[in-house]
């Protein structure tokens, strides 16, 4: 599929980008109270769009931090440049560049790449999802007291926050053997498709944070809807991923917050 050979050779030159600025340091502000972004996200989703526009002239590019083409194109690109943005900036190896290709509103293809440990985590639509040349599977955990949770919230320290915490903790009481923060949505959906963890919920994502993961999740075997079980759209929303068995499960704990 020549679309993800373009997704990894953008991806492979965001990485580069992105390691230089994280071996050689930069300069990181706010965004906004706690959304940190530095000139490295900047410069390599322009590297990624730059090889993106190559390959495809009329492709439509919905990215983090400079391009905005409508969610509705028929060929659009959802790309962060870097996800994980604060473990970057505190120097965690962490983080990853997640492009994902829809059509006419389908994933097709997408490639999350972690440039530091050299992780690649691809999906094809139909083809199955791979992590590292190998073919990634979701666990068969079929209860919660059987499984890891991974979690992550948005920059509020609000509504938002608690809600997620509570739902932690519900998860706790039903006996899940642990809950995981990470810091990189992408990732923490790599981490479902590959069976380490059984469930992943977040309440606030963007489209460019879940895209790409959501295609390889569902393409290791698993399920990927809101936290309260409707499709995903490609607009913010709450995302809850899960290895398929324990969806329903999952929904009647989030659901009331989501
Ligand atoms: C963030 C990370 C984090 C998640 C936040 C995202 P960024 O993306 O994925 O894990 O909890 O909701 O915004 O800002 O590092 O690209
Ligand atoms: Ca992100
Ligand atoms: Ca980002």
């Amino acid at each position: 599929m020549r679309t993800l050979g373009v997704a990894r050779q953008a991806a492979r030159r965001a990485g580069e980008v992105i390691s230089r600025y994280y071996r050689d340091g930069v300069e990181i502000r706010e965004k906004s109270e706690g959304n940190l972004v530095s000139a490295a996200d900047v410069e390599a989703e322009q590297a990624i769009a730059e090889v993106i526009r190559d390959a495809f002239p009329g492709h439509a590019i919905l990215g983090e931090e400079c391009h905005s083409d409508p969610a509705e194109s028929e060929h659009l690109w959802l790309v962060d440049p870097l996800d994980g943005t604060t473990n970057f900036a505190h120097g965690i190896p962490h983080f990853a560049t997640s492009i994902a290709y829809y059509e006419r509103g389908v994933p097709l293809c997408a490639v999350i790449h972690n440039p530091i440990r050299g992780d690649w985590f691809t999906a094809v639509r139909g083809e199955g999802a791979i992590a590292n040349g190998r073919p990634a599977r979701v666990n068969a955990h079929a209860g919660v007291e059987q499984t890891l949770v991974a979690s992550g919230f948005f920059y509020d320290r609000g509504p938002l926050m608690e809600s997620t915490f509570e739902v932690m903790q519900e998860f706790c009481r039903a006996g899940a053997h642990g809950i995981r923060r990470f810091g990189s949505a992408a990732l923490d959906l790599c981490g479902v498709g590959c069976g380490y963890y059984g469930i992943y919920f977040e309440f606030q994502l963007h489209p460019w944070d879940f895209a790409a993961g959501r295609l390889f999740v569902e393409e290791a075997g698993g399920q990927v809807t809101t936290t309260t079980g409707a499709p995903l759209p490609i607009a913010l929303s709450s995302v809850l991923a899960t290895n398929g068995a324990l969806h329903a499960t999952a929904t009647g704990l989030t659901r009331r917050y989501g």
